[in-house]
């Protein structure tokens, strides 16, 4: 089955000095969303968005906001990203106990949900919540940085998920036009690339690379 190939870029790797002409050229470049990357501190060693963030770019883009929570307490804070305008809220299965409750909370908003994997879990802790997600999240690197390599050992793994699963597969971390063709072939369709696509000479260049990485792959 052909599915269509979707860019999220991560303005993780943008210059948020200029957040306002980042998103503007983000949306010239054909990305299909924006990927937001939310960390606590807690949950991965780094800080970077909140909700607020979150609001305002919602009130400049009409891109779906495709929200990635990586917080030790999602269920605190679901309603002010869906409050905040995001279209994807995406948890982590590693971050709570009650997962079901966590994404018929986000669905409960009018919000599609995610549900993600850090890299040493498997494909068993998200296995009996398919029915109930929009989009599963495999992470390509370990959750916390934008810059980092391409884990080509989550390739089985995306390939093990795709025969369970026929939805969104997105992929997130060190996604460059090369690692773009490796796991749209495994099954992936949504590709989240940060540094690949803001520190592209052609942002969108860039972006049409990525989705080219599906026609040497096979189905
Ligand atoms: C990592 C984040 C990613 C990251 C991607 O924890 O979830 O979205 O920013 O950045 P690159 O594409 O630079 O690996
Ligand atoms: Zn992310």
């Amino acid at each position: 089955m052909k599915r269509r190939i979707l860019v999220a870029p991560s303005i993780l790797a943008a210059d948020f000095s200029r957040l306002n002409r980042e998103i503007a050229a983000l949306e010239d470049s054909g990305a299909d969303m924006v990927h937001i990357d939310v960390m606590d501190g807690h949950f991965v060693p780094n800080i970077t968005i909140g909700p607020p963030v979150v609001r305002d770019i919602r009130r400049i883009t009409k891109l779906p906001l495709d929200v990635h929570l990586m917080i030790e307490n999602p269920s605190m804070y679901i309603e002010e990203f869906a409050k905040a305008g995001s279209d994807i809220i995406t948890v982590h299965a590693e971050s709570g106990r009650d997962i079901k409750g966590l994404l018929s909370r986000v669905k409960s908003l009018g919000v599609r949900a995610g549900l993600s994997l850090k890299p040493k879990s498997g494909i068993a802790m998200i296995r009996d919540y398919l029915d109930d997600i929009d989009m599963a999240l495999i992470m390509t690197v370990e959750p916390g940085f934008g810059g980092q390599k391409f884990m080509s050992d989550m390739l089985p793994k995306i390939r093990e998920l795709r025969g369970l699963y026929s939805g969104d597969i997105e992929v997130d971390g060190g996604i460059d036009k090369d690692s773009a063709a490796r796991v749209i072939n495994a099954g992936a369709n949504v590709l989240v690339a940060g540094t690949y696509v803001f520190k592209a000479k052609d942002m969108t260049e860039a972006v049409k690379s990525l989705r080219a990485g599906g026609l040497s792959g096979r189905d």
